[in-house]
């Protein structure tokens, strides 16, 4: 299955460290979505987006890759996201829509609080910090897994 993993991580790299747990599991290519050119996706099968959430969705450059696309009728994709408030259902909203409008099937979605500096909580040392930890990753690479079965 080849699968290709689009990520932005730029508070602490939070992200970075499930994109890359994830991409290991399924051997897949990772990249950043303004190095990628949205018919590239077509040589995929499986298509992965995730970032950090910053202001209660992802990271804009992701948004717009999607809005971007071609309709994709049917083509698999995940979504993961590392915040300093793990509400899945809420912070994935706008990036579920948006895939789901495209035509993606979206075979699953990841997250897990990350270590969160923003603004006040810069003051008493952020919030999560350790996360994602060593529990987190071995969930994410279990979801991995999972996504592999599902081929
Ligand atoms: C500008 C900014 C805005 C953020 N907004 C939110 C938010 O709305 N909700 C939330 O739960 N976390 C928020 N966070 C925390 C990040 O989602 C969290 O630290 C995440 O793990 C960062 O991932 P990264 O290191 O991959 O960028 C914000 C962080 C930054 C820097």
């Amino acid at each position: 299955m080849r699968t290709l993993i689009i990520y932005v991580s730029i508070h602490h790299k939070n992200t970075e460290k499930i994109a890359k747990v994830i991409g290991d599991v399924l051997n897949a290519r990772l990249v950043k979505p303004w190095a990628v050119k949205p018919e590239e996706i077509l040589d995929y099968d499986l298509v992965g987006f995730g970032s950090g959430i910053y202001w209660w969705r992802h990271h804009w450059a992701l948004l717009k890759l999607v809005d971007d696309l071609p309709k994709m009728e049917g083509k698999k994709a995940f979504i993961f996201s590392t915040a300093g408030m793990n509400i899945p259902w809420y912070n994935h909203r706008a990036l579920r829509k948006k895939l789901k409008e495209k035509g993606f099937q979206i075979v699953g979605e990841f997250s897990c609080r990350g270590w969160d500096t923003n603004g006040w909580l810069a003051k008493i040392g952020g919030i999560n910090r350790g996360h994602p930890n060593e529990k987190d990753l071995e969930r994410a690479r279990r979801f991995a897994e999972k996504l592999k079965e599902n081929e």
